[in-house]
């Protein structure tokens, strides 16, 4: 299965390059199954339900979102019947929308796709690794499924790097988000899931993690509010993720980053 993840939208530069990205990816990598972050698609807060109509219109199969998630109230209502929107999956019960989804291909494999959130200078939720664990004991990886995607959304590189070492063999592929700038970590680990401890953000580099650096200078230097931050709005690199997988065995055979666009050096996986 070929899996693409795009990471962080951030507000219309970001938002309008990937949906612009997705239909181009999909092609030219052949892709399966396509899956975005877009916790900051609105001005850089959240996600409106129209822009989540659009990003599911230009081939996005599954949404995930983050720290972000209830930015724009509007999500609330939607993500109850959007089953392929996904917050994470360790807030506590009870909350809206839910944390995993199973996406049927047309040729009818499976994939499961989970987002959980990192602890590590984040809001305390419940334990993301339990979650895992509790939700992996109901599937077997390249028998009942083809692939399982976890998004983790996190501060820490390092309680990233733990989770996909815990799950290594469980999971096809787990991906960072949230700091919005790619690493260049990618790799295949020992028992054979695809990691990357972030995959970046669909956004304008020339910023601070995507938003104006104006605003973000006063505040880091200053120590003064100055004005509300917004979104830079330069062209948008479209940073994001490639993962081959095995059906047989839901293993990943490779995992390139993929950088289109914009201020990054440039990098698209050949098939
Ligand atoms: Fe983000
Ligand atoms: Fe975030």
């Amino acid at each position: 299965m070929r899996i693409l993840f795009l990471g962080d939208l951030v507000g219309r530069t970001g938002r309008e390059a990937a949906a612009a990205a997705l239909p181009r990816l999909r092609e030219a990598l052949r892709i399966d199954l396509a899956i975005v972050n877009a916790e900051n698609a609105s001005h850089g807060f959240g996600l409106a339900p129209d822009m989540a109509n659009t990003l599911f219109a230009a081939g996005a199969d599954v949404i995930t979102l983050g720290n972000h998630a209830w930015d724009r109230k509007e999500i609330i209502p939607y993500i109850a019947d959007k089953p392929r929107l996904l917050r994470a999956l360790n807030y506590p019960p009870g909350t809206p929308g839910q944390g995993a989804a199973m996406v049927e291909l047309q040729d009818g494999r499976r994939a499961l796709v989970m987002q959980v959130m990192g602890r590590l200078f984040m809001d305390p939720l419940d334990c993301p690794f339990r979650a895992t664990a509790d939700l992996l004991a109901n599937y077997r990886l390249g028998g009942t499924v083809q692939a399982i995607v976890s998004d983790i959304h996190a501060e820490a590189t390092s309680e990233k790097m733990a989770y996909a070492h815990i799950f290594d063999g469980q999971l096809s592929f787990v991906v960072g988000t949230h700091t919005h700038c790619p690493t260049a970590d990618a790799q295949v680990l020992p028992g054979g899931t695809a990691f990357q401890s972030d995959a970046g953000m669909c956004g304008d580099f020339n910023s601070v993690i995507g938003m104006s650096k104006d605003g973000a200078a006063l505040r880091f230097w200053r120590k003064m509010p100055g004005e509300k931050l917004g979104p830079a709005e330069g062209e948008a690199t479209v940073c994001g993720v490639f993962v081959e997988t095995d059906d047989a065995t839901g293993l990943a055979r490779r995992i390139e980053p993929v950088r289109q666009g914009g201020r990054l050096s440039q990098h698209l996986p050949v098939l």
